[in-house]
């Protein structure tokens, strides 16, 4: 598989840093963010990096600064820089040190696709055009929709460093199996691969579990303990539910992260430690940020490579290898014939929702070989499956015309057997505008 080019993007606005991730995600390309310089440096040092975006003005350590550094350590590396104030001197100044291009903020999403794009190496653009042939699944992850495409990308980009990832999803999205895959395809895939469930572990027990205690810190510490952090060292701590974890935790983990360093409880030396760190999240962060349950800067020194894991109804590409895959597992397991599974049993699977996600539907196709032996049409199928095409979208979720339009013919096609003219009688269409509309 070809990668996608990574950008590394160094703003002190936040909000400019999503922004900018949102629309190199929308370039098909891979953000890699962080809100000050030393940081920066550090991805720099250990991750490879395609084109650097910079802002100039920060607190601390300066976009000049950045800029020379980089210059003079990373030769062939592009620099764009991004900067708010449209003065001449700073613009000859950072051109001088090595920058070779200069956006001056606000300016659209098409100057900078324009900018990022001239500043790639041309090996890179041209993969990109290359890439033809996908693989419908990675690891043990199927996939063969365009989100999980991206995604797998990604994750190779991820093999020989150890920037921090954040994976969100909704439940059931697979966030733990990607978890794994990352580390397992790494270049450190023979060190430990160390998950932790924040919200299983007691307040009062997380933090000796996470950094370790020595012998009498506590009640309890009845013998030295090393924590997870030194567990997974050279390899990787996922910790999976990150959003269930105390402000004074997320105190602590800030510094352990800033610091590269634990100290186990009672003890008076701290530890180096090299390893990286997924953390993973079914609610989204920054709803909990805005309402003063997560801390912002623990969030950007988790999410500097993010991994958003669609929800299973926004890729029902993916539906039909899923359920051939675990057809094959689960008939493997329990010694029988793979069920043969109805083309209209696929429809209706298309048009649920999957609240539950692949757990759900994995579950299903389970029960189902459990249950059965030869075929399987709509009448094995649960009835609030097949009913719930009906129901409205849940929350805030609303679907545009045409999402709703494509469904709603589905939903009469599976309705008349796929039989078009009847359809388009129903549809009070004529049967060339259903085929255009099929198209
Ligand atoms: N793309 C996929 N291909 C194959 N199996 C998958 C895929 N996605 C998820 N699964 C399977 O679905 C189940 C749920 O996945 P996983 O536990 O990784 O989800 P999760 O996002 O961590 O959920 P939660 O938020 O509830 O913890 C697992 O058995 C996993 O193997
Ligand atoms: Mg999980």
């Amino acid at each position: 598989m070809k990668n996608s080019p990574s950008i590394l993007i160094v703003d002190d606005s936040r909000d400019m840093l999503e922004l900018l991730r949102r629309q190199l995600e929308s370039f098909h390309l891979i953000p890699i963010v962080s809100d000050n310089v030393i940081d920066a440096i550090e991805i720099l040092e250990t991750t490879q990096i395609d084109v650097l975006i910079t802002d100039i003005n920060m607190p601390e350590v300066s976009g000049e600064q950045l800029i020379r550094y980089a210059s003079e350590h990373f030769t062939k590396l592009p620099i764009l820089v991004i900067s708010g104030y449209p003065n001449l001197e700073t613009a000859v100044n950072v051109m001088k040190l090595g920058a070779l291009e200069y956006l001056v903020k606000p300016f659209s999403s098409d100057e900078l696709k324009e900018a990022v794009f001239s500043l790639l190496p041309e090996e890179t653009l041209k993969e990109e055009k290359t890439q033809i042939t996908a693989q419908n699944s990675f690891q043990g992850i199927i996939g063969s929709s365009p989100k999980m495409q991206e995604l797998f990308k990604t994750i190779e980009r991820t093999k020989s460093n150890k920037a921090t990832i954040l994976i969100s999803g909704e439940s059931g999205t697979g966030k733990e199996l990607i978890a794994r895959a990352i580390h397992y395809n790494s270049d450190f895939s023979a060190s430990p691969f160390v998950p932790v469930n924040c919200g299983a572990i007691p307040d009062n027990l997380i933090e000796s579990e996470l950094f370790g205690h020595v012998k009498g810190s506590f009640t309890g510490a009845i013998a030295d303990r090393v924590g997870f952090f030194q567990a997974a060292h050279t390899g990787t701590l996922f910790l999976d539910e990150i959003s269930n974890t105390s402000q004074e935790l997320q105190a602590k983990l800030l510094r352990v992260i800033q610091e590269k360093e634990v100290t186990r409880i009672g003890d008076t030396k701290a530890k180096k430690i090299d390893l990286r760190i997924i953390t993973a999240s079914n609610v989204n962060l920054q709803n909990l940020i805005d309402k003063g349950q997560f801390r912002e800067d623990l969030y950007y020194r988790l999410n500097v490579i993010s991994l958003n894991i669609p929800p299973l109804r926004e890729r029902n590409g993916d539906i039909k290898p899923l359920v051939n895959f675990f057809n094959k597992k689960y008939s493997k397991e329990f010694n029988k014939k793979p069920l043969k599974i109805a083309p209209r049993v696929y429809t209706t699977f298309e048009n649920y929702s999957w609240p539950g996600n692949v757990r759900e539907l994995e579950n299903l196709i389970q029960r189902l070989v459990v249950m059965h032996d030869d075929a399987i049409g709509l009448d094995e199928i649960p009835q609030h499956i097949k009913t719930q095409i009906d129901t409205l979208p849940e929350k805030d979720s609303f679907e545009t015309l045409k999402e709703h339009e494509i469904k709603y013919i589905k939903r009469v096609l599976l309705h008349c057997d796929n039989n078009k003219t009847k359809a388009a009688q129903i549809l009070d269409i004529d049967r060339k505008t259903l085929r255009e509309k099929l198209k």
